[in-house]
């Protein structure tokens, strides 16, 4: 039996309601915050990635789904959101035309990573990009906005905050990084030695033990920040301070991907076993330019919508719509007719084989329908149907016409 790939799953109609509820209430969130949908292809050419994620990255070092197409094309499925995004923005020469311009986005994400619990190979993010604003008070509203998502799911969570610095204190950080990585010698491990000659900052979030002890009295970006990176940090804490959202700094946050400078961010839940980050973003002033773009500030983050779904708090189910059924088979082609007309403004679910009353009201329950609709033999010979509410248990008999002309 052919069986999915490992790592991706089906979204079968329990979990499909909890994820289009996220979705739905992502999505209301993010217009209500001012922001657009957007839509870019799940493939695109790898030197994106390559060129924006980065080569030092384990997404783009190790986990791309890269492959040569007919036309010998490099292409890969995309390994996360942002890139893509940054991709159309400068296509459609929205940095040329200036302004803001504030995206959100859904769909599936692809990297091999090995599978284990809250770790899939095809995965699904919300994502939000924001361009055109230098201001920290950006970076504020996107950790709002994730705030406001998950309390409305219901979901409780941890912020951690970083600033990564910026091209003013980086390198001069990078340097005293490296040196005191060159002093750990060879207690470092072969992905770290790898790390400090391509990005060293990535260091900091190695999880191999021996590393991290070695680490521990490594020199912090956050006491090497420029002045302006000092104060847009100051200012990002007094702004969630004043909106109450609480923060732990975390010096070794340095995110998985190389764009990013400035505010970094991770929301993690402690209800979810090791794969604990639901959400991670932050600024990426630099990588337009990078990609070829005119020079134009942004900030974003995205969620991982998998890790959220059992932690999501559903809404009580409301009983919507009408199950039609048949006691004969003679009173089929009223119940279709009926169905349509129902079906114009509401639910309609249809059982094509004549059944008792008994099992037409447990098909209805199952299906969580208001209205059980059945047409048994008296009904057929009065061309009128029997109707029971389900939520006020009241029962009526209606004439069919009436229903066909309403
Ligand atoms: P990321 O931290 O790589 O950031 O991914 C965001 C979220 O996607 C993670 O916090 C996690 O919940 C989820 N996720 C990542 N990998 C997996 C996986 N293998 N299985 C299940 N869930 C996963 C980004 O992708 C950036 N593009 C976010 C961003 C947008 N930064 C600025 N704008």
């Amino acid at each position: 039996m052919i069986q999915s790939l490992r790592g991706m799953n089906d979204i079968l109609s329990e979990d499909f309601e909890r994820f289009e509820y996220f979705i739905a209430t992502a999505s209301a969130i993010a217009k209500r915050y001012g922001f657009h949908y957007i839509e870019t292809p799940l493939l695109e050419e790898t030197a994106l990635f390559k060129r924006s994620v980065g080569e030092s990255s384990d997404i783009v070092g190790k986990e791309m789904y890269q492959f040569i197409d007919k036309g010998e094309n490099d292409v890969c499925l995309r390994p996360e959101g942002t890139a893509g995004v940054v991709r159309a923005f400068i296509q459609h020469k929205l940095d040329k035309k200036g302004g803001i311009h504030r995206f959100y986005y859904h769909g599936p994400m692809f990297r091999y990573e090995r599978p284990q619990k809250g770790r899939l190979r095809e995965f699904h993010q919300f994502g939000i990009e924001s361009f055109g604003v230098d201001s920290v008070y950006e970076d504020a509203l996107m950790i709002m906005m994730v705030s406001d998502i998950l309390k409305a799911l219901g979901i409780g969570y941890r912020l951690k905050l970083n600033s990564l610095g910026d091209q003013h204190c980086m390198p001069s950080y990078r340097e005293k990084l490296v040196n005191f990585v060159e002093n750990c010698g060879d207690a470092i491990c072969g992905d770290c030695e790898r790390r400090k000659l391509i990005n060293p900052i990535r260091v900091l979030d190695c999880k191999n033990e021996t590393c991290q002890s070695l680490y521990t009295n490594a020199p912090k970006l956050i006491n090497n920040l420029c002045d302006g990176c000092q104060s847009d940090f100051d200012t990002l804490k007094m702004i969630l301070d004043q909106h109450t959202i609480a923060y732990e700094i975390d010096t070794n946050l340095v995110r998985g991907l190389d764009y990013y400078s400035k505010t970094a961010f991770e929301f993690v839940s402690d209800n979810i076993g090791s794969q604990s980050a639901i959400a991670g973003g932050g600024r990426y002033d630099r990588l337009i330019e990078f990609l070829d773009g005119k020079p134009t500030p942004a900030v974003g983050f995205a969620l991982g919508i998998e890790r959220l779904l059992e932690l999501i708090v559903m809404p009580e189910s409301v009983r919507e719509g009408y199950y039609f059924g048949a006691m004969d088979a003679e009173a089929i082609t009223p119940i279709l007719l009926a169905a349509e007309k129902i079906r114009r403004t509401q639910k309609a679910v249809v059982e094509y084989e004549p059944r008792s009353l008994k099992a037409h009201l447990k098909g209805a329950d199952r299906i969580n329908a208001r209205y059980c609709a059945v047409i048994g033999e008296n009904e057929l010979a009065q061309n009128s149907i029997w109707i029971k509410d389900l939520v006020e248990k009241t029962e009526s008999v209606i004439s069919l016409n009436e229903l066909l002309s309403l």
